[in-house]
């Protein structure tokens, strides 16, 4: 049985930003490992909310995930990029003191099983910071194959490249 509840994460709600940032500062190995810093933005939720890639058919939505009252993780999602039957899974983080507790597995099946309720999408695709490719192990788990796509990446003092993973999704069991 699942210990994880989602929810859905709004813009114009000043206490979800406030919590969004919390939930991100509460990761400082991620940080460190994509940008050579322990803590994120000041403003990286509202950038989380604010950032959207190009296109016509996409559409952002950022969830959180709760053990009782305790946000552990969130996700943020991009339906309908880079074409209308691909999502993109922009980021998927659990609270560091929460990590290889099968939190991140239960939240992923939450957000694949979402992300298959939308009809059109047909794939779920990634990109992991190759600084950071001590997550590969669990997107291949997940069931993410490398798709052999790769970018350049810069963020502060990291100079690396970018990982491209993806997943077909096989229909929804009704
Ligand atoms: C990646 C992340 C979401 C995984 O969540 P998690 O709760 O730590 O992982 P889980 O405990 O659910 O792991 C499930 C399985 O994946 C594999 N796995 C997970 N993390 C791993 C790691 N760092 N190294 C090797 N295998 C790993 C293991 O097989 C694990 O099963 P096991 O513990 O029984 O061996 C989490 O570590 C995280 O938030 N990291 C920081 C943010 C991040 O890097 N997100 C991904 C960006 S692409």
């Amino acid at each position: 049985m699942t210990r994880i509840r989602i929810e859905i994460l709004s813009v114009t709600h000043a206490s979800d930003v406030a919590r969004l940032q919390e939930m991100l500062e509460s990761a400082p190995g991620y940080w460190m490992a994509i940008t050579g810093k322990a803590t994120p933005e000041k403003d990286a939720a509202l950038n989380a909310f604010d950032t959207q890639p190009p296109g016509p058919f996409r559409s952002k939505h950022i969830f959180g995930f709760r053990i009782g009252e305790k946000m552990v993780g969130m996700a943020d999602v991009v339906r309908g990029y880079p074409d209308e039957t691909s999502a993109i899974l922009g980021l998927l983080l659990i609270r560091e003191s929460y990590q290889r507790s099968h939190f991140g597995n239960e939240a992923y099946v939450v957000i694949e099983k979402l992300i298959k309720s939308w009809p059109e999408i047909k794939k779920i695709r990634l990109s992991i910071v190759e600084n950071n490719a001590t997550v590969m192990p669990f997107w291949k788990k997940m069931g993410f194959t490398e798709t052999g796509e790769q970018k350049a990446y810069q963020s502060g003092a990291i100079h690396s490249h970018t990982i491209v993973m993806e997943k077909v999704l096989a229909p929804l069991e009704t």
